[in-house]
């Protein structure tokens, strides 16, 4: 057993709300939630800033070893990510970010370097991590591993609604592309594809609302703890 409890890995592809149900999970257990994503994002930020090579694994990993890495304790349950003293927030959500973050987590040595970090952050337990090799490679010693999947047409729609509540323009059919590429970008690569741990619970999210979602995890998270 560790030290704060379980970790809980959640996987799935982008869009499907692993943020959302993850950040509600954590908050209902009492645990600290954790987004893998906003790492890879992060370095991907610091490379567009600093000009360095999104094509170069060797020169990335350089990057993230030479910066100073902390995950302080945010508002809610989630850790923020701060490189070099600097937290990164409305960074992260950049759109050349994340097609930028997508593109460096195709490399060995990134992702080498990620999954220490992952391993290190979440050792203790109590800890909800979602991303998209959790459960199969930076905690396949987790207590509990969920998939949460969906439908790219659910994944387009439930953006599409999150977009105009902000009041920004929304494009289902460009959205649904976008969704599209990413899957088979984040399924297709060789280090690390997103895919299904075989001992981890597959929930298929598609026609089920929010709540029920992290009801089926706490109950899952219920039966792990025996
Ligand atoms: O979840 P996200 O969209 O913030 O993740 C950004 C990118 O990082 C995503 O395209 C895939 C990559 N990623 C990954 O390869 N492995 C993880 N554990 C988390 C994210």
């Amino acid at each position: 057993m560790r030290a704060n409890g379980l970790v809980i890995a959640i996987d799935g592809p982008a869009g499907v709300g692993k943020s959302t149900v993850g950040k509600l999970v954590a908050s209902r257990l009492g645990y600290s939630f954790i987004s893998t994503g906003k790492m890879y994002r992060a370095l991907a930020w610091k490379a567009l800033e600093l000009g360095v090579s999104l094509e170069d694994d060797g020169a990335l990993v350089a990057l993230a070893r030479a910066a100073r890495w902390a995950f302080p304790k945010g508002a809610g349950p989630e850790a923020d990510v701060s490189l070099d003293g600097r937290v990164l927030v409305l960074e992260l959500a950049e759109e050349r970010v994340s097609r930028a973050s997508s593109a460096i987590a195709r490399f060995a040595g990134v992702r080498l370097f990620m999954k220490d970090m992952q391993r290190q952050a979440g050792l203790e337990g109590g800890v909800v991590m979602e991303g998209r090799d959790i459960g199969t490679n930076v905690f396949p010693d987790a207590e509990l591993k969920v998939y949460l999947d969906a439908s790219p047409e659910a994944r387009a729609r439930r953006r599409e609604g999150q977009l105009k509540l902000q009041g920004l323009p929304a494009n289902y059919a460009e959205i649904l592309d976008f969704i599209i590429k990413r899957d088979a970008q984040d399924s297709g690569r060789e280090n690390n594809p997103l895919r299904k741990a075989d001992d981890a619970h597959y929930l298929d999210s598609t026609a089920m609302p929010r709540e029920k979602v992290v009801d089926a995890i706490v109950a899952l998270f219920g039966a792990a703890r025996k």
